[in-house]
């Protein structure tokens, strides 16, 4: 298949290019290098140096390229800014995808695979959370998912669109060949932020919160391995138009706490950390973790890294021989295609 990703310089989307081209498939990245790095996306996808926010710039690389299907990953993910600057969050992750959607139905490209979140479910009323469970997000980033995941559903009654959504639960690790990896800027998440202080001998882990409900006190999260993550798309994206347009969970089904985590980090990495506990973050749910029980049933999806050590180490070695993620900001290529 001939597939555009948008956000495919992004840590998500330079794994899922990697992977489509793997398979067989063509591989057109779009993105505008806001948050991604050029030097995470394989050498034998094409690029497209551009914003989601242009119909015509859109619409004309479908054309040019005969898209037949786009995975959207473009988008921003930081709970907490979406709360300073929903704006921000309302107008690149909901405008610009119904912009992208409007683009593919001129282009007549109606297959897309989106990126959602479990922050859909916001402070879930049990565990392990199903597709059904009520969406209820508190933050405006997990809003921004929420509509646009009704934008889809609309689209697909009205103009024949077929879609997948995908709701992530904790995504984590690195691919096996230890090239491309997770690099942000800031970086929030826990996994990186403990394994880069294992780096840095002055560095302190924080431990946002150790009053929860929950085993030891700290947060319970479902993590699932990027490449796994990833089979999954494909997965949805072959099964488009034999499959009814489905909502599905990825999560590993098992919940690990932040001191679990910082426990794992330690032992595949040999090296004792500085811990600190700090208070609460805002917004963080105590437990979340996911039913794929659907996922598995409907598209045989079956993850190959369920173990957390195994996601520990991917990620470790990553950021081991990478410490300073992808380092420099990349020039553009002299094949790559410039929209502004
Ligand atoms: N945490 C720490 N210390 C850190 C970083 C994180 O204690 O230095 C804690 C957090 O407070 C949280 C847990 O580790 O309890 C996991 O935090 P992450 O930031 O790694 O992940 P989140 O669960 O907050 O975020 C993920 C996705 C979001 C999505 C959210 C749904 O990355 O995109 O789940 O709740 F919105």
């Amino acid at each position: 298949m001939r597939v555009m990703v948008t956000g495919g310089a992004g840590y998500i989307g330079s794994h899922a290019v990697r992977e489509l081209l793997d398979r067989g498939h063509r591989v057109v990245v779009y993105d505008n290098l806001s948050t991604g790095f050029r030097t995470a996306v394989d050498d034998r996808a094409e690029f497209i140096f551009g914003n989601t926010n242009s119909f015509e710039t859109l619409n004309s690389a479908f054309r040019a390229h005969g898209i037949e299907a786009v995975l959207h990953f473009a988008a921003n993910i930081e709970v907490g800014e979406s709360v300073l600057n929903p704006h921000k969050y309302y107008q690149n992750n909901l405008g610009n995808t119904l912009n992208l959607l409007m683009a593919m139905r001129d282009a007549q490209v109606n297959k897309i695979i989106f990126s959602s979140t479990a922050a859909v479910y916001g402070n879930p009323e049990k565990c392990p959370i199903v597709e059904s469970h009520p969406k209820l997000a508190i933050n405006p980033y997990g809003r921004s998912k929420l509509m646009t995941e009704m934008v889809l559903e609309d689209f697909a009654a009205a103009y024949g669109l077929k879609y997948a959504v995908l709701r992530y639960f904790n995504v984590a690790g690195a691919h096996p060949e230890g090239d491309i990896g997770e690099a942000h800027d800031p970086e929030t998440h826990l996994i990186p932020r403990v394994l880069k202080a294992t780096l840095d001998p002055w560095a302190e882990v924080k431990i946002f919160g150790t009053d929860y409900p929950t085993s030891d006190g700290t947060c319970i999260r479902d993590y699932i391995h990027v490449m796994d993550l990833i089979d999954a798309h494909i997965l949805a994206l072959e099964s488009l138009g034999s499959e009814k347009c489905e909502v599905y969970n990825l999560g590993n089904e098992r919940g690990f706490s932040v001191k679990e985590i910082i426990k794992t980090c330690e032992t595949v990495t040999g090296r004792k950390l500085s811990v600190k506990e700090e208070a609460r973050r805002a917004g963080d749910p105590a437990t979340l973790i996911a039913s794929s029980e659907k996922i598995r049933k409907h598209l045989g999806w079956k993850p190959q890294y369920t173990h957390l050590e195994d996601i520990v180490k991917h990620a470790w070695q990553w950021h081991r021989t990478h410490p300073q993620g992808y380092k420099t900001v990349e020039p553009l290529l002299q094949n790559d295609v410039i929209y502004l």
